[in-house]
């Protein structure tokens, strides 16, 4: 989730550069840096922290050249730092990378070249890049057969742009795979290169997609575009007719709505190189330390999280007793920091947080570690607070996430979960190894049956608009969609300032049953599980009551139709999975109701982004 930019013209590329980038700022702001070519010579500026540092820097010491690129850096392999902040440059530093994703067999790439005496001065996946770039511009070869030779031999996602001042007053830009855009602007005498339509809008609004495993060479004079085999291409260019505000948005009306949509991609970009392709074991980098002897030592879990990370945190618990039978706890953070909470030797405590920095968060990690406990920490956000104080880590890897209200990155911490969970029956040998490849399978399968539901986003929305002016909301669901029903109730409250509750249905006979009459939508979750008998009681007790049923079901069950007034479907998948499913219809309408009312989406009344206050 970097940011790209890129220039080749007759002007100075540096403040085009830094114009850009300061309009992908929202991509990502851990580190920002600039490489510029002029007369055979290569300009790198770098800062840690915002846009405005490597503003400071290039005030400084400004970079003169007219062909360069730019990019703004959301960390996924090193600590957001100076020396991991991009442009990377090989050994001469003559030539230098950009990159936005992750490269999954950097390790392996990177072996033979420091074998070979190469030199590396940072911690990212990217670096290997250039210098396998280096070594082929030694044998004469032009930027892009360089770049012809290396991009194919690289696994995983990304989206690449090169520049050296050995092929003076080029750009060489390339894709691989879905993430990451590469969009080429097209201007006159001079050319543009961005990850996002929004740094292009200035200057161009004609502009070209490198679609996955394509090539362009950006000159001044003209663009050419490539296949994998270095055949030309035709390109088709298209006119951009967003404003920029739009455009941040790529085009969505609000943040939330973006980032929903985001999920296909985002849990492709977690999966990522987490399974040992040999093996079909789960694997995580060497930010989680824990090794298998310590992961069959434990003997108890408590997991802790605010809001939306909390509800997350009690599909945790589902997951890791039924897959790894060691007990778990969920714990409110506010409350374990101060209740003088029992640690075992032998016990976890994981926080997930997708800031890093929620305050509350934060001090209950800080109790359980005092009191001995090893700390793990699920987090989106490299660098912070809670990645520095943790033993061990498992990013989320969902890019920034903007909306006050969290989507991709609840959906990337079960994505997490799912594979943590996975890891630890598979090392404390709870988990049978057929049932375990299968699930894995299935977890890999996830991004497709996200993209299914966002497909029926127009019918949710009108669902939305029939009910957006109800005053109360009831949503219900058992076993591992007890915490989404939890959870669909939350965003709807968040977002519309209506009162919602979220309950185990096993729990109306014992209170909630009061409150149903003709007024109350009760949103259901009845999926064909191990719940589903007991589900479908529970919707006929609503529906006795002359309350509202609407369901959320699977695709083929037509069993539904008599039991609920309205049905939301979703594709059929493992039970354990299925929460990662139910809930992109419970966002989406939460969503279109708060639009539907003219309420601020994306910034809540009266709640922040990170709350770093008590
Ligand atoms: C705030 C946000 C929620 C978020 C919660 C926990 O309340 O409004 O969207 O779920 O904090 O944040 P964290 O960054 O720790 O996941």
């Amino acid at each position: 989730m970097c940011g790209i930019v890129g220039y080749a013209g007759p002007q100075q590329a540096l403040p085009l550069l830094m114009d850009g980038l300061k309009r992908l700022e929202y991509r990502g702001y851990d580190s920002a840096g600039v490489a510029i070519q002029h007369d055979g010579v290569l300009e790198i500026r770098r800062a840690e922290g915002k846009l405005a540092n490597l503003a400071a820097v290039v005030a400084k010491s400004p970079a003169a050249g007219a062909t360069g690129i730019g990019h703004t850096r959301w960390a996924t392999h090193g600590r957001p730092n100076e020396q991991n902040a991009h442009p990377h440059v090989d050994c001469g530093g003559v030539t230098a990378v950009i990159h936005n994703g992750i490269i999954e067999n950097f390790e392996a790439l990177k072996k033979p070249l420091v074998d070979k005496g190469h030199r590396f001065m940072s911690e990212t996946d990217t670096e290997v890049v250039v210098h396998l770039i280096e070594d082929e511009l030694k044998s004469g070869k032009s930027l892009e057969d360089a770049a012809l030779a290396v991009v194919p031999t690289l696994e995983g996602a990304a989206a690449l742009a090169f520049v050296s001042a050995k092929d003076p007053g080029k750009i060489v830009a390339a894709r691989i795979s879905n993430a990451g855009g590469v969009i080429v602007g097209h201007g006159e005498g001079e050319n543009y290169l961005a990850s996002d339509i929004p740094a292009l809008l200035e200057h161009t609004r004609t502009v070209s997609y490198v679609e996955p495993g394509e090539f362009a060479v950006i000159t001044a004079g003209g663009v050419r575009f490539l296949d994998r085999a270095g055949t030309q291409l035709e390109k088709a260019k298209t006119t951009i007719t967003w404003d920029t505000v739009s455009a941040a948005k790529s085009g969505y009306k609000h943040f939330m709505l973006k980032e929903i949509h985001e999920q296909p991609r985002v849990i492709s970009d977690t999966l990522l190189g987490r399974v040992d392709r040999a093996s079909g074991r789960v694997v995580f980098d060497a930010d989680l330390k824990l090794t298998d002897d310590a992961v069959r030592a434990l003997d108890r879990i408590t997991l802790l999280g605010c809001g939306t990370a909390g509800y997350a945190a009690l599909v945790g618990k589902y997951l890791i007793e039924r897959l790894a039978r060691i007990p778990c706890d969920v714990e409110i953070p506010s409350e374990y920091r101060y209740r003088d909470p029992v640690v075992t030797k032998g016990q976890l405590v994981i926080s997930l947080t997708q800031s890093g920095e929620t305050v509350d968060t934060l001090a209950a990690m800080e109790e359980g570690k005092k009191r001995g406990a090893r700390l793990l920490t699920f987090v989106n956000v490299m660098g912070s607070q809670a990645s520095r104080m943790a033993d061990d880590v498992i990013y989320l890897h969902a890019g920034p996430e903007i909306s006050v209200a969290s989507t991709k990155a609840y959906s990337t911490m079960l994505v997490d979960l799912y594979l943590f969970a996975i890891f630890l029956g598979q090392r404390r040998g709870t988990l049978d190894p057929t049932a375990g490849g299968k699930l894995l399978a299935e977890v890999f399968h996830l991004p497709t049956l996200v993209d299914a539901v966002l497909r029926e986003e127009p019918k949710i929305k009108a669902l939305a608009y029939r009910h957006h002016q109800a005053k109360d909301f009831l949503y219900l669901g058992r076993g591992v969609n007890y915490p989404t029903a939890l959870e669909g109730a939350h965003k709807l409250k968040e977002l519309s300032y209506s009162h919602a509750e979220g309950t185990a249905a096993g729990e109306m006979k014992h209170g909630i049953n009061a409150l149903i009459d003709e007024s109350l939508p009760v949103v259901a979750i009845v999926l064909q599980d191990s719940t589903y008998k007991k589900m479908l009681s529970n919707i006929q007790e609503v529906r006795a009551r002359a309350g509202a049923v609407i369901a959320v079901a699977n695709d083929d069950d037509e069993e539904i139709a008599q039991n609920a007034s309205e049905v939301i479907r979703v594709p059929k998948t493992n039970e354990l999975l299925s929460p990662a499913l139910a809930v992109v219809p419970l966002h989406l309408f939460a969503y279109h109701v708060a639009d539907r009312r003219g309420n601020d989406v994306d910034q809540p009344r009266n709640l922040a982004k990170a709350v770093t206050v008590e």
